[in-house]
């Protein structure tokens, strides 16, 4: 068994805060495990809750296009997680002390994966992750280095979806320098 393999089986039994009571599933997280990019999101939502799995909702599918078009990887090639593996109830954003209580299955999913590039899509995943409040307005213009890989903050796809000004298009560009980086 791998190492992420017994990781996702201490998440499943995880009671460590309060979002463990209205769970359905666990959404420990998929994909490549030598990935040279992994995207870290903020939660999952009901969709995700119910199957499981990270990103399969409205979201997920704009994610997976992204990906596909300014990567040219499909999402079994990278690896997706999020910042809490468990629901926020009625998707609200999840609490300080959540993140912290998920902090280290997120961490050492980084660890395990190495990827050289993270991707971290909306400001909760991006502030978790850099341990800073700016707004992902100012933060998805930077670069950061997360325990020696590059990271990437841009826009939560919901933010597209809801159709804010240049948002897709700032993920897209954001995606494209993700990608160039990633082969550095
Ligand atoms: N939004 C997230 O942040 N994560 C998911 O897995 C789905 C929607």
């Amino acid at each position: 068994m791998s190492d992420l393999d017994s990781l996702a089986i201490e998440a499943a039994a995880c009671r460590a805060c309060e979002l463990c009571n209205t769970r359905k599933n666990v959404v420990f997280g998929e994909g490549n495990q030598n990935a040279t990019m992994m995207f870290v999101g903020e939660g999952p939502g009901r969709d995700e809750d119910l199957v499981g799995r990270p990103f399969v909702g409205r979201s997920g599918k704009l994610l997976e296009k992204l990906i596909e078009q300014e990567t040219g990887w499909d999402r079994g090639e990278v690896y997706i997680a999020n910042t809490v593996k468990c629901r926020p109830p009625n998707n609200r954003n999840p609490l300080p002390e959540e993140i912290a209580s998920c902090e280290g299955f997120l961490r050492s999913q980084v660890a395990i994966v190495n990827p050289t590039v993270i991707v971290t899509l909306g400001a909760v995943a991006s502030r978790a992750l850099l341990g800073v409040n700016e707004g992902i307005g100012s933060l998805r213009t930077q670069v950061f280095d997360f325990h020696g890989c590059v990271l990437i903050p841009t826009y939560h796809p919901a933010a597209a979806l809801r159709g804010g000004t240049g948002v897709l298009a700032a993920m897209r560009s954001d995606l494209a320098k993700a990608r160039l980086l990633a082969d550095e």
